[in-house]
């Protein structure tokens, strides 16, 4: 079962040769009694052309019961093609292989969906994912599988150049109270006793650096109970990094040379650097988001000043109890349609506003239900500042500074794609507009649970000149954070760690308010490492999945998982996930409700 060559390789030169080829039957055409195949395996198609032997009635009857998708062997003579019969748009078109043999290996029932690209992506997603071994035939999809290797590869290689070890970690951690949900997994000797799944190799990675591995990589599976997204999976996989004696310049340096090198290696593109920094503040001011798609405008702007004594009470009012009145100008989306309008209030209103004010300038005129409460001098103040003119549409929102900027952040994304529907923005597909977004705060106030959360993670070592409000004036502090962001998504995201154990029991207890038994059982470890010799050291973590996503040009990072989960959570292909066998339970020491009912 030796192939001479494979389907995407014979050219004109090869004229004359006999060969073996062995793959799929993408097409069959009967022409006139002789069968046209296109043969196809991973690398490209070849025509193969059957002809009936004068002799032959076994190779007749056989080649006849050949259908689409079925794996065969064929032997033949490459023939050149004539004229208008040379296929210029395949690297193969200019011959085709007569074949005197053909060896079935596997007939193939009727696919449930066309195995082709065009056709393959109007399929419904769950056929798709319920055959996956066959979507996964289609082009598009070997071609997305060999750039996703492509990419590891690009990795894997600029990794070792430059010095660093990789390091597996252990799937089977322990839970910790930090970060998003996790998924546990019973212990069978130890009764009552879970593991997690680990978010990430967080811990490991900086237990590592106190091991003095100083340079750590690993292309990680990470684990988060999180409500899916088209950019979020369940599992997914983080280019995890960390290093030891680093600042945040030298991780800066480290990570535009490793995007580079991925870049150059898959696309063949030779992108810029250093890429463009942006505080976290002027982030939200400007893109209403902390991962800002700066491939076009519709900045947003304040107008708190302008508004505060507004006889509009709704932003006067904002304003006087601590918030913003922000606005951004959609130029020529003024003939939105109401559809359209409405969809942009509905997603305002699914972020917390109670509504989307606007002005639409049409003939001359400022359109809007609220224009009647503006003064003069605030109109003024708008024209100028968003250099209003006919056609322009501006939308507001008063709020507190936060949500004010998520409405209009949204708003913005929406309106960018109202634009480009109508062809008045088009963003090149290779623009890859990279940013660094810094000076994040160290943490947040959570309302809901009334106390400081970690913005990042608490690991994160404060700026320095920043560590005297660490008691007085949380708020204030920034941490050493940093996020890589491409047009728009989050591609990764790391920090420069605390690595005293004083500074570390702090930030648990006193700022995270986090119970000293509870920092002892879960972090303890952590802390003892730190008064063993602990390196100061930093890292960095991308999410593998969005960058081959941007990568391939597509919109989920489904399409680049080779088995990805639904919404649900589910593998449609292999049906998890599925019901255990009591016994197991047991063994498990696990007692499960009856949930017929619930789940059917
Ligand atoms: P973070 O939580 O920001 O940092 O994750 C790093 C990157 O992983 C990707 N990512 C995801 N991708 C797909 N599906 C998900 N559910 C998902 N969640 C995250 C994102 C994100 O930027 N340990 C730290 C890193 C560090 O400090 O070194 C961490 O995990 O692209
Ligand atoms: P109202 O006076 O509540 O009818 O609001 C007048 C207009 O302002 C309506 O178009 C609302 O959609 C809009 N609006 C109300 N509250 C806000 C807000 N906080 N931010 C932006 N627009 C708002």
């Amino acid at each position: 079962m030796k192939r001479t060559h494979h389907c995407g390789q014979l050219r004109g030169s090869d004229v004359g040769k006999s060969v073996s080829l062995i793959g799929w039957i993408d097409s069959i055409r009967d022409h006139g009694g002789i069968l046209f195949i296109d043969l196809r395996d991973r690398e490209g198609l070849t025509q193969v052309k059957a002809n009936p032997h004068s002799d032959d009635n076994a190779f007749n009857d056989l080649v006849r019961t050949l259908k689409d998708e079925s794996v065969i062997e064929i032997e033949g003579l490459v023939e050149a093609r004539e004229g208008d019969n040379v296929n210029s748009g395949l690297p193969t078109g200019e011959i085709e292989v007569d074949c005197s043999i053909v060896i079935v290996h596997n007939i193939s029932d009727t696919p449930p969906f066309p195995i082709d690209d065009e056709k393959g992506d109007k399929v419904n997603e769950d056929l798709r994912l319920k055959y996956r071994y066959l979507d996964l035939r289609r082009g598009k999809m070997r071609r997305m599988l060999k750039l996703r290797h492509e990419t590891s590869r690009a990795i894997r290689n600029f990794m070792d150049d430059e010095g660093f070890y990789d390091v597996e970690t252990p799937t089977l951690f322990k839970s910790t109270p930090e970060g998003a949900r996790e998924y546990l997994v019973p212990s069978r000797i130890q009764p009552g006793h879970f593991y997690a799944l680990p978010q990430s190799p967080q811990q490991f990675k900086q237990m590592l650096m106190v091991s003095g591995v100083e340079r750590y990589y690993q292309i990680a599976r990470c684990y988060r109970d999180e409500d899916l997204r088209a950019d979020r999976q369940m599992e997914f996989t983080q280019l995890d990094i960390e290093l030891s004696f680093i600042d945040r310049e030298d991780m800066y340096a480290l990570v535009e040379g490793l995007m580079k090198r991925v870049w150059k290696e898959t696309l063949g593109i030779d992108i810029s650097a250093p890429f463009q920094r942006m505080p976290y503040q002027e982030a939200m001011d400007k893109y209403g988001v902390d991962k800002p798609d700066t491939r076009f405008g519709l900045e947003i702007e304040d107008f708190s000043d302008v508004f505060a004594a507004s006889s509009f009470k709704v932003f006067s009012g904002t304003v006087k109890k601590g918030g913003v009145v922000k606005a951004f100008k959609a130029p020529t989306l003024a003939d939105v349609t109401q559809g359209e309008m409405k969809n942009l209030e509905e997603v305002a209103k699914s972020l917390g506003a109670k509504g989307l004010a606007f002005i639409k300038i049409e003939g001359g005129e400022w359109k809007s239900p609220i224009v009647k409460f503006f003064s003069d001098e605030e109109k003024a103040a708008l024209k100028e500042r968003l250099s209003l003119e006919e056609g322009d549409i501006v939308f507001f929102a008063a709020s507190d500074w936060e949500q004010a900027c998520a409405i209009l952040g949204r708003t913005r994304l929406e309106c960018a794609e109202l634009l480009k529907k109508r062809g008045k923005l088009t963003i090149p597909a290779d623009q890859f507009n990279f940013l660094w977004v810094v000076d994040f705060p160290l943490m947040v106030y959570e309302e809901e649970h009334g106390r400081y959360v970690a913005s990042h993670h608490p690991f994160t070592s404060p700026v320095t000149e920043d560590i005297q409000y660490l008691d007085s004036d949380p708020k204030r502090v920034r941490g050493q954070h940093y996020d890589l962001v491409l047009n728009g998504v989050e591609l990764g995201g790391g920090s420069i760690r605390i690595h005293q154990a004083d500074l570390q029991k702090k930030v648990f207890e006193d700022v995270l308010n986090i119970s000293a038994d509870v920092v002892e059982s879960r972090f303890g470890y952590m802390l003892e490492s730190f008064k063993y010799g602990a390196p100061p050291h930093g890292g960095i973590a991308f999410g593998l999945d969005r960058l081959v996503m941007i990568l391939c040009g597509v919109a989920s990072i489904r399409e680049v998982i080779a088995f990805p989960k639904t919404q649900k959570g589910q593998c449609l292909m292999t049906d998890s996930p599925s019901r255990v066998a009591d016994k197991q339970l047991k063994e498990l020491h696990i007692e499960t409700l009856d949930m017929d009912e619930e789940t059917e």
